[in-house]
């Protein structure tokens, strides 16, 4: 049984395999054509942290499918009151079909799908979004710069910039991380992600010049400097990250046909510039609306490799 934890499990097949299927359910769905790949199935989503996108799109993605989710808020389930992820997990997963969970550490999401009957998705952890990226590089493939695709990622060594390593190592496009100093991203995960470039041929820069990272590039990214979880740091956070806004200097770095993007939610004036995320290169809300078929993708995927 395959679960969507990570994109290091991933082939590049893989991938764009979930992918074409994501796009040609999109297609179905612009045309208001909801088949039923997955008739009365229950998708348990589980959340640790706060969420607009995620929720939504998971909730509604499954929805579309024929099935059903289930909203478990960590403040209402047992979860939150200390039961174990392990007693959790047999549990729930002898009821729903599949489960999403946003949570805390990685390990938290690997303890609950060792014990989990049915394929679990990550819908993010303090190391890793993998179905954020999904709908990201969907994004790229549908602005039609999939080739010499080279991503700038400005900002903190977070998970998102651990997914861009994970997606671009197995993709075997060109990325360049700038973070301040002291907010690197875990040398353990650029360390998988230079192993597996060594197959895919992608280029991985690690640096601390933004400018340098977006100089050239076709896609220029970041996110909030202030993770979940990251709130008691904010204020030391705020004065670390001084000079990585991404403002309309900085993308005059990038090439002329360049495009923004951020996982949103976003903090104008903090990481990104009111213009610049409200400027045409701008497909913030493409990216956010992919996040509902690129997520579909993944689940029929799931559900069809339990019927191989
Ligand atoms: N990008 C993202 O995951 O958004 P939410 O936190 O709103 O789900
Ligand atoms: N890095 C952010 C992403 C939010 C979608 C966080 O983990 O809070």
């Amino acid at each position: 049984m395959r679960h969507f934890l990570t994109l290091k499990d991933y082939s590049k097949e893989e991938i764009l395999e979930i992918l074409n299927l994501a796009s040609k359910i999109k297609i179905e769905t612009k045309n208001r054509v909801f088949k039923d790949y997955m008739p009365k199935q229950t998708l348990g989503m589980i959340f640790e942290k706060s969420s607009t996108r995620t929720r939504v799109s998971f909730e509604t993605g499954i929805y579309q499918l024929g099935g059903v989710g289930l909203f478990l808020s960590s403040n209402d389930i047992q979860l939150g009151r200390g039961e174990p992820m392990s007693d959790t997990s047999r549990v729930i997963s002898r009821m729903v079909d599949m489960v999403m969970i946003r949570t805390f550490e990685q390990s938290k999401i690997e303890e609950f799908a060792k014990y989990s009957k049915v394929p679990v998705i990550n819908g993010l952890t303090n190391e890793y979004h993998p179905v954020q990226l999904m709908a990201d590089y969907m994004t790229i493939q549908e602005a039609g710069l999939e080739k010499n695709l080279i991503v700038a990622y400005v900002g903190d060594g977070n998970n998102l910039a651990h997914s861009w390593l994970m997606l671009a190592s197995k993709l075997g496009f060109e990325l360049r991380i700038a973070t301040p100093k002291g907010y690197e991203v875990q040398q353990n995960i650029l360390d998988d992600a230079l192993e597996f470039a060594k197959e895919s041929g992608a280029k991985i820069i690690i640096g601390n010049d933004p400018i340098e990272a977006i100089q050239g590039s076709t896609v220029v990214t970041t996110d909030t400097w202030v993770s979940m979880g990251q709130e008691d740091e904010k204020e030391k956070r705020l004065k670390d990250f001084d000079g990585y806004i991404v403002d309309n200097k900085m993308m005059s770095r990038a090439k002329d046909n360049a495009i923004f993007l951020h996982c949103l939610p976003a903090y104008r004036g903090y990481e990104v510039s009111e213009e610049v995320i409200e400027s045409e290169q701008s497909l913030v809300f493409e990216e956010a609306e992919n996040r509902l078929h690129a997520q579909k993708g993944v689940m029929v995927w799931l559900d069809r490799q339990l019927k191989k």
